[in-house]
């Protein structure tokens, strides 16, 4: 920001929302019927933004790893996964309905409310309309009496439909006036009307697969992307040349019915996910192979990583890429980072952290890295009776080699950490000798450490970032607001401007046309031959655009052979210009981005 003090998020939010709009980076869903709720389209810079942010994610990920592969998976699945995964019974938020208008919010999103409680025994109308139940709403300090009453007939009468009759008419029965609060949490944020008891919402997206659509046709949009990884575990594991430690990654739509989506697209009921399963080895299958389990300290060497690497090391290792990504895209100075405590955690979960981003409206999560045992794996396997143990030659030679009472340590040692679990039931001790019984063998269910990012979130935070305005005033003390997006120029929507000095010289046209052939097969650029060539550079700046290159009479040699076919490039952020030959163009652009 170029403002000393921050800006109000509210106005800044506004401020990028519109921006967004206006230049074509993001519009609302369906937007001549009045919208769509949490959800968003993106427009031509957006869908750019997205896609440059996608394919450097896919090429840190796989491309650029020998030990990460690809899957493209559908969104539609079998609606066994989604029951085996636990989305189906425990995927929920805890809600509230108001009492006064059903309308619900997340129990953990209730803003204290202050005020004075009326309560009445119901309401009734002349069209013989009856409203039998305790009403309680919360006057708020300033609010007139009969506005009060007044608000609460309109929203009885939008809620009971027409049989109310008109609001006017509805009469509030026996008022009565109890306690004042300051900070309570059990009343609308919107209407002040009292809040029912929390109760679960599933916020899956339901659906129908095939022409009946009957129970038994019920399947679910996609909630994250991650479970078709687990189900065609074996499958990629069988058809490559994988061998654990790897990892499986996709990116792809995920839906979720939001009740509150909020915040432009950081929460949206439809949106995208680049996720990573990377599945390791349990650390006893390590200490076996290894002779021991590397221990994480603060300083450890994570750059390469080594046979002695159990979960903490690799979930180390992940927190540390992932973090490199984000410096990668310009976002490094903006993080922060929640590790999760022992109570937060799923009872699964050995360990997650959420990378948290500044966005206007506060440091929310962009990201979370969860080291998730065999969890997910071996609930696939239980509920499809599909074994998804992998088998390890060098673990079977290794367990060959120790004797009884090595074994039987190993077993203790496990059994002490059963008993010493924060969350969830220990592992009966049969079953550890059984589960120990096949690693021996070299048979395991592979952990796996999960690093978990949403592309619209990352969009989002990219944006906002890069958001820069200032208000330049001129000599004769005219203020013009001038808004630059300072995107990291390998993220930017369009990489170059090319711009002829002036579009009624056809010479310079010709050659300013000729670049940009030149540029565009190699990336995104914007020929613009309209307005004076500042206002030109002012429009690319609130693109985003790094780089404009300007083509002018110099170009054409009109001030000497040594100018001939050279161009002058300007720098974005630093407003710097560049003479530079039209044959070393391409390759200087390329190396800034
Ligand atoms: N498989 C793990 C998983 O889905 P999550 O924390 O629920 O974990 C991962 O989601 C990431 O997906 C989040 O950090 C966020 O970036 C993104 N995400 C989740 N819900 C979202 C929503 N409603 N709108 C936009 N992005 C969302």
């Amino acid at each position: 920001m170029s403002a000393d003090t921050k800006p109000d998020p509210i106005a800044q939010m506004e401020k990028i929302v519109s921006l967004c709009k206006r230049r074509g980076f993001i519009y609302q869903s369906s937007e001549i019927y009045g919208g769509c709720g949490g959800v968003w389209d993106y427009g031509p810079l957006g869908a750019e933004l997205k896609r440059n942010l996608r394919d450097a994610w896919w090429k840190a990920m796989t491309r650029d790893r020998e030990d990460v592969v690809g899957l493209d998976a559908c969104i539609l699945m079998n609606p066994a996964i989604w029951k085996a995964s636990g989305h189906v019974d425990t995927f929920a938020d805890l809600m509230r309905e108001c009492s006064l208008t059903n309308k619900r919010v997340r129990a953990d999103h209730v803003e204290p409310q202050a005020g004075v409680i009326m309560n009445y025994t119901g309401a009734e109308s002349p069209t013989g309309w009856k409203l039998d139940r305790v009403l309680s709403v919360l006057i708020k300090k300033g609010e007139h009496i009969e506005s009060f009453r007044k608000r609460v007939r309109l929203l009885i009468a939008s809620n009971a439909g027409d049989s109310a009759g008109k609001p006017e008419e509805i009469v509030l029965l026996n008022e009565t006036k109890s306690d004042e609060v300051t900070a309570s949490v059990d009343f609308h944020p919107e209407t002040g009307g009292a809040l029912g008891a929390a109760r679960p919402f599933n916020l899956m997206l339901k659906t129908y697969l095939g022409p009946t659509a009957t129970e038994a046709d019920v399947t679910y949009l996609r909630p994250e992307t991650a479970q078709a990884i687990f189900a065609q575990f074996k499958n990629v594991l069988d058809s490559s040349r994988v061998k654990v430690p790897f990892g499986i990654c996709q990116i792809g739509k995920a839906f979720r019915n939001e009740v509150t989506p909020k915040n432009f697209t950081f929460r949206s009921r439809e949106f995208e996910q680049m996720e990573l399963e990377f599945f390791i080895k349990p650390d006893e299958a390590v200490e076996i192979i290894s002779g021991e389990v590397a221990a994480w300290s603060e300083g450890a060497d994570l750059t390469e990583p080594q046979p002695n690497w159990g979960w903490q090391m690799w979930h180390r290792y992940w927190v540390d890429q992932r973090t490199k990504f984000y410096q990668s895209i310009g976002l490094g100075d903006v993080l922060e980072y929640y590790w999760q405590t022992p109570e937060d955690l799923a009872h699964y979960a050995r360990a997650c952290v959420d990378i948290l981003c500044e966005f206007p409206f506060g440091t929310e999560e962009l990201e979370g890295i969860a080291a998730r045992g065999a969890f997910d794996l071996t609930a696939h396997q239980n509920a499809s009776t599909k074994s998804q143990e992998v088998f390890d030659e060098d673990l079977k030679n290794a367990a060959a080699k120790l004797t009884p009472e090595q074994k039987e340590a190993l077993i203790q040692k496990r059994l002490a950490a059963e008993q010493a679990k924060v969350k969830g039931e220990p592992m009966p001790e049969a079953e550890v000798r059984a589960w120990f019984e096949r690693l021996f063998k070299g048979n395991y269910v592979p952990h796996v450490i999960e690093p978990s990012a949403g592309l619209d979130r990352m969009a989002l935070a990219i944006i906002a970032k890069a958001f820069d305005e200032t208000v330049k005033t001129d000599d004769k003390g005219k203020s013009e607001t001038i808004t630059v997006l300072r995107f990291h120029p390998r993220v930017a929507p369009i990489k170059c401007g090319v711009f002829p000095l002036l579009k009624n010289k056809p010479e310079l046209v010709a050659k300013a046309r000729e670049v940009y052939a030149l540029l565009k097969t190699h990336m995104n650029c914007f020929y613009d031959e309209t307005a004076s060539i500042g206002r030109r550079y002012a429009r690319q700046d609130e693109a985003g655009t790094p780089f404009g290159v300007t083509i002018d009479f110099d170009t054409l040699g009109e001030k000497g052979p040594e100018l001939l076919n050279t161009v002058t490039v300007r720098e974005r952020d630093s407003n710097a210009q560049h003479r530079i030959p039209i044959s070393e163009l391409l390759g200087w652009l390329q190396a800034r981005l």
